[in-house]
């Protein structure tokens, strides 16, 4: 459907079944700023069934007094436009309370009664959607006791039963298979929704549509055709106030193991034989399969990592990483990670990925340039033209979501001279925008069953095992280096690619 500036609507959409949204860690930062607020723009888009409720789990009964109030106007700050009283009327009326010690049996006894008890005045049906927003040592323990107290169970509820667990996935190798075989002690993969915000993002699931719903990219996709990768996902804020987290984390766990893989498979996988599931996480699984493993020696070649000191951002002086609260004395958590890999198959074999992300950086920009080789120079050598760019091609994941296509163009004039034009397609030109937080394509599908965004157990556990080279050899060097808040990283990363004659894009 085309506006009056010529933008087209997205189809109207149905909405998903009758169900309640069970919350754990409700009053928590992730359910304010992020899942209320997408809740509400599916409301908006009449994506959220009218049978609909939301228990908040929560362990402090002073806090359960104002949730609903605080929720709600937490989620204002983060919606395009504010909550209308009907709105806010409607979700008053459908959030409810739940307080209690998720270790404790009784907890989840007075979830099953308030299922029933919902089921009965709004209508709800059957259906639950358990969304666990708290620390993750608390995801197993409360699937645990979600399945003692046969919440899980479909055939017993007449009604699906799903689980949407949140980042981080584990730790290391060890404790992502520890907590797959404790959400699989208790549940079919089919209703574990490990949620990743990257995969919600417009232009990481147009990826798909754009490399197989035309015909001129596919044929040169490939080693013939790509001369090497770069997947950038680059932050200019710091740690804030999860300095506890992150010092734990590092952005090799926080970031490469899951969106930027992510980023990698959707650009490299083959094509799935149709939009079932299991068929794109089939082909996503295989890259991450196909990553060449890390030895002792790559990661001390090809693996950078680095920390952020002192800088300037958007004119104001930033502190450094160990300046930052909550941050150990000392700490040689990177903040930053350069790398490059190989996708060791028939499509990619020899063709470099390079991917770095990085807190404190320039600016914030995600995005994946496909770098293609270089046309052949000798028709030039006679005329002034010194060397020829090669296409890249760059799909922009935000900010200013949207596709570019570099390609060498003659300045007009009757010398020979060439200069790189953009051929460039801005989603917010094109499309009238939805609004979201990103979460909302993701809870939608999560109400409707398709899991095709969200990891699989094996999955999560091929690319940790991806990465613990990485962290089991990192112990034993020197520490991080340092780079400057504000600048694109460290010297070394720009030498890992100057190394193979390459050099990184500036977003
Ligand atoms: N915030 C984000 O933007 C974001 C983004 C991506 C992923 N995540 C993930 O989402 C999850 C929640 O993040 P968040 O930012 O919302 O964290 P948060 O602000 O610290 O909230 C955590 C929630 O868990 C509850 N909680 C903590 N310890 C508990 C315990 N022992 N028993 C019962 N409840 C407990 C807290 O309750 P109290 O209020 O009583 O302390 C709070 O409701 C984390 O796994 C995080 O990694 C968050």
């Amino acid at each position: 459907m085309s506006t009056a500036n010529g933008s087209l609507r997205p189809l109207p959409i149905a909405p998903a079944d009758p169900a309640v949204f069970v919350g754990f860690g409700a009053s928590g930062d992730l359910t304010r700023r992020k899942l209320v607020p997408a809740l509400v723009n599916l409301r908006r888009t009449g994506a959220l069934p009218a049978a609909f409720a939301f228990i908040a789990v929560i362990r402090q009964a002073d806090v359960g007094k104002s949730l609903a109030d605080d929720v709600l106007k937490a989620a204002d700050e983060h919606l395009d436009s504010p909550l209308t009283q009907e709105e806010r009327d409607w979700f008053l009326g459908r959030i409810g309370v739940v307080v209690g010690d998720v270790e404790q049996p009784i907890l989840y006894a007075d979830i099953a009664a308030r299922l029933t008890e919902l089921q009965a005045s709004h209508g709800t049906g059957t259906n639950a959607l358990f969304y666990l927003a708290t620390p993750p040592q608390l995801f197993a323990p409360i699937a645990a006791g979600l399945g003692k107290a046969g919440l899980l169970d479909e055939a017993a509820a007449h009604g699906w039963r799903r689980v949407v667990v949140e980042k981080p996935f584990g730790h290391d190798l060890e404790s992502a298979i520890a907590l797959n075989r404790a959400l699989s002690g208790v549940m079919e993969e089919r209703q574990i929704y490990r949620i990743d915000h990257y995969l919600g993002k417009e232009t990481v699931q147009n990826l798909m549509i754009f490399r197989f719903a035309n015909s001129i990219f596919e044929p040169i996709w490939n080693r013939r055709y790509v001369d090497h990768v770069q997947i950038t996902v680059a932050e200019s804020d710091g740690i804030g106030t999860r300095g506890g987290y992150y010092d734990e984390a590092g952005a090799l766990r926080d970031m490469v193991q899951n969106h930027l893989f992510m980023l990698l498979a959707l650009t490299a996988m083959e094509p799935p034989i149709s939009f079932d599931a299991d068929a794109v996480r089939d082909e996503r699984l295989k890259v991450l399969q196909a990553i060449t493993p890390f030895t002792r020696a790559m990661v001390e070649r090809d693996v950078v990592r680095a920390q952020y000191a002192a800088g300037r951002i958007k004119d104001a002086d930033v502190r450094g990483y160990l300046e930052e609260d909550k941050v150990a004395p000392g700490s040689s958590t990177e903040t930053f990670v350069a790398l490059r890999l190989q996708v060791e198959n028939w499509r990619w074999a020899g063709v470099p990925f390079y991917l770095r992300t990085g807190k404190r950086l320039a600016k914030r920009v995600s995005e994946i340039a496909v770098h293609f080789r270089q046309p052949p120079f000798m028709m030039f050598r006679d005329t002034a033209v010194r060397s020829l760019n090669c296409n890249v091609l760059v799909i922009r994941v935000q900010p200013e979501e949207g596709i570019t296509l570099e390609v060498d163009a003659k300045v007009p004039g009757q010398a020979l001279d060439l200069k790189t034009v953009a051929m460039d397609f801005k989603y917010d030109e094109v499309f009238a925008q939805t609004p979201s937080t990103g979460y909302e394509t993701l809870l939608y599908d999560a109400l409707t069953g398709d899991q095709t965004l969200f990891h699989r157990a094996d999955s999560t556990e091929v690319s940790w095992r991806a990465v613990m080279p990485i962290l089991e050899a990192w112990p034993s060097q020197s520490r991080p280096v340092c780079y400057a808040a504000g600048s694109w990283g460290p010297e070394e990363a720009h030498e890992l690619l100057e190394r193979d004659g390459r050099a990184w894009r500036r977003p």
